[in-house]
């Protein structure tokens, strides 16, 4: 099947005020009101009807990704090649389509339970995009909104199902030492690509799954002062930065990461690398960073 890109997140929260505070105050997301409510809220980076719906539940964590089809006809092949390779899904029916602002929708887990969303038709807002922030738009178009990096703690599994199954290219396969220590366990990473210049749309973390579901996510601007803005706006409002400027190996990301109200962290960059895949041979890095991006995990 032919993946497009990643469309949308699907969020929980205990507090929805923490996180439309942080989408306007920080990140410099544009709420939409006319699909937010109470217990709902509805986030919009470009012309979409919204990229992140954060809901109310009773904890704090990842739900979902949704990743979008060129049509009907891509989305009915994607259902019967799920069937062939007797992956389970859901049909989610004409409510869920309908609150996903797409035209029909799938619900399936990867090997690892990271839960996915399959969709066509994706709706644009009535309203232009404007952000909340000194930000002249985020870097979406013909890309999708980021990237996700999920926890498998299978790591092979999960890579030969986005391989085989979704129809994802290999970007990388990066390991290195977790420390300098000689006998260091080995960190290890999958990232792969689906049919967009975007570097990778999905990666995996060899690991158990965090208690908020999910590693990270990014959102791309458009040069370093807006990334420069974003990290001042983070520390103005105490969020925990969970790792210094850097520069990615591999996709060339220049970015910091900082902490969600959901527990995972959104990675803020710019100068994103856009590959041309007929002349691209999968790297295979040793390093995560040409420089910065110091980790400093929360105290808990
Ligand atoms: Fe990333």
């Amino acid at each position: 099947m032919k993946i497009q890109s990643l469309s949308y997140l699907l969020i929980e929260t205990t507090d929805l005020q923490e996180w439309a505070d942080y989408a306007k105050d920080v990140v410099g997301f544009m709420k939409n009101d006319s699909l937010s409510d109470e217990q709902n809220l509805f986030l919009r980076m470009d012309e979409k009807s919204f990229r992140f719906h954060i809901k109310t539940g009773s904890s704090k964590k990842y739900l979902a990704a949704g990743f979008s089809l060129s049509d009907k006809a891509a989305f009915d092949n994607a259902k019967s090649e799920l069937d062939k390779a007797k992956v389970d899904y859901e049909d989610l029916g004409h409510e869920i389509a309908k609150l996903r602002c797409v035209e029909e929708c799938i619900g399936l887990h990867d090997p690892a339970g990271n839960r996915l969303e399959l969709s066509y038709g994706s709706k644009d807002a009535s309203e232009p995009f404007a952000s909340t922030q000194d930000i002249k738009g985020f870097i979406t178009k013909g890309l999708g909104f980021g990237h996700v990096v999920f926890a498998a703690p299978n790591l092979e599994l999960a890579h030969r199902f986005y391989i085989d199954i979704l129809g994802f290219g290999d970007s990388d396969y990066m390991n290195f030492p977790m420390g300098p220590a000689p006998d260091a366990p080995e960190v290890k990473l999958n990232f792969m690509h689906c049919d967009n210049p975007r570097h990778h749309t999905v990666a995996l973390y060899e690991s158990p799954i965090p208690p908020s579901g999910l590693i990270h996510t990014m959102v791309e601007v458009n040069n370093i002062d807006e990334v420069g803005h974003g990290l001042d706006r983070a520390m103005q409002n105490n969020v925990h930065i969970s790792s210094s400027l850097g520069r990615h190996s591999n996709d060339m990301m220049v970015s910091f990461y900082m902490q969600t109200p959901s527990g995972f962290d959104l990675e803020f960059g710019y100068d994103g690398w856009q590959v041309d895949w007929d002349n691209f041979e999968m790297q295979k890095s040793k390093i995560p960073s040409f420089w910065g991006h110091a980790f400093s995990p929360p105290e808990s």
